[in-house]
């Protein structure tokens, strides 16, 4: 083969992975392009470790993605220190100036699928010191254990301890929150635990403070169904494809791949789910112009096997969408962030119509021209856009 034809081929190769097809109204499309060879190249990696038995595909991507991490450092403005909430690790972060008056609080749960991810992130860290510059609040940004080391409940069951510590009279006294003025805030699976863990608390005799509002920025919310329009249109979409997505789901239960064989079929729900199905039917939850051009299918049930094996994926502690009726009349006053390119954007329009139905007050942030994870890339103008958004909403509603 002559060297022309080498290059010729290499670079044919070459464009051929680079290559992703945007939808037209996305800013920046070049920036996303390079994300998403840098998220794709990073995954390749990690599959290929793998397949010759070097590493779990998710403790590579953590690996490689540690370099994110910066230390609690104070500021002119904010006291960041790290402690134990309950045995969770958290930081907190303090504004620096007097204040008479009690503040407000915030409370943070960080995304990445329940296998990556960390309160130290720089992402989180500048997104936290934010918080505290806007708000003038004390912000608590939490850890907790993750897959492919520890499954549900475990994460679940970190944050909801590290929440109940954090909203004990005591602890709100020493860190100055006003207990009447205390919000919950998660992107992603972050999103998924804030749902989940601000149910729960509900109906927890132990907790006599209640929180004040929840925002959930583009949240995973179920597992029942994988064949929702969002799942189909973006399924192929950086920066979350839905093969990834349901590697992560099934990873926050298992580490056996059987389940994710059965969702990626959307052949997962069990028999016993049927009475569920209405809780997540995209046929009646979402509005007309996200159903466009698409045709229902409920979940096909059958195999009841991997179920029986992993029956978490059905617990509302972990798909908060699968709640009762009854249980979301009590919620906090709601703010959900979703995005049109995105897999888990119709999770998050479904919570949106069962909480108004339920007579929850909630604010629906559509992204027409959003991403998945779209708020972790400041160096993005629409990362900055939904942060905004977000901090805005958060300032007039805690
Ligand atoms: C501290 O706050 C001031 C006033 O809001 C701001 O101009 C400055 O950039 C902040 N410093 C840091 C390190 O964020
Ligand atoms: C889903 O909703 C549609 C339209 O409201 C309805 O016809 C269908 O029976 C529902 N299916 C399930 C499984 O709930």
């Amino acid at each position: 083969m002559g060297r022309k034809t080498l290059v010729l081929l290499l670079g044919v190769l070459g464009a051929y992975y680079v290559y992703t097809p945007l939808p037209d109204n996305i800013e920046e499309p070049w920036r996303l392009v390079w994300l998403s060879v840098q998220f794709r190249t990073l995954q390749n990696l990690a599959l290929f470790a793998e397949l010759l038995g070097i590493n779990h595909f998710m403790e590579t991507l953590m690996f490689c993605m540690s370099f994110r991490e910066v230390p609690p450092t104070s500021d002119e403005n904010v006291t960041v220190m790290e402690t134990t909430f309950s045995n969770v690790p958290v930081r907190v972060y303090i504004p620096n100036q007097k204040s008479q008056a009690l503040r407000r609080g915030v409370f943070y749960i960080h995304g990445g699928g329940w296998c990556l991810g960390s309160a130290a992130w720089v992402v989180y860290d500048l997104l936290s010191r934010e918080t505290v510059n806007r708000l003038d609040a004390v912000v608590v940004s939490t850890n907790y254990r993750l897959a492919p080391k520890y499954h549900f409940p475990d994460q679940f069951e970190d944050v909801y301890n590290s929440l109940k510590w954090f909203l004990h009279q005591d602890v709100l006294e020493k860190y100055g929150v006003d207990p009447k003025r205390i919000g919950i805030s998660g992107d992603s699976a972050g999103g998924n635990l804030a749902a989940a863990v601000t149910q729960q608390l509900i109906d927890d005799p132990d907790v006599k403070i209640k929180l004040k509002t929840q925002s959930l920025i583009y949240p995973a919310l179920q597992t029942l169904d994988m064949d929702l329009p969002s799942y189909r249109e973006n399924s192929l979409l950086p920066t979350l494809s839905r093969a990834l997505m349901v590697r992560f789901w099934s990873e926050y239960f298992t580490t056996d791949r059987s389940l994710e064989k059965a969702m990626l079929s959307n052949q997962h729900a069990p028999v016993e789910s049927i009475h569920l199905f209405k809780f997540v039917n995209w046929s009646s939850l979402l509005p007309e112009t996200f159903k466009k051009g698409h045709v229902y299918n409920s979940p096909t049930h059958g195999t009841s096997e991997v179920f029986k094996k992993f029956p978490g994926f059905l617990d509302v502690r972990a798909a908060p969408l699968l709640a009762d009726d009854n249980k979301l009349h009590s919620l906090p006053v709601t703010y959900v962030i979703t995005c049109q390119y995105d897999v888990l954007r119709d999770d998050g329009i479904m919570y949106v119509t069962r909480l108004q139905k339920a007579g929850i007050r909630v604010t629906h942030q559509h992204i027409e021209d959003g991403f998945h994870g779209a708020i972790s890339h400041l160096n993005f103008k629409i990362g900055h856009r939904i942060k905004n958004h977000y901090l805005s909403w958060l300032n007039e509603n805690l």
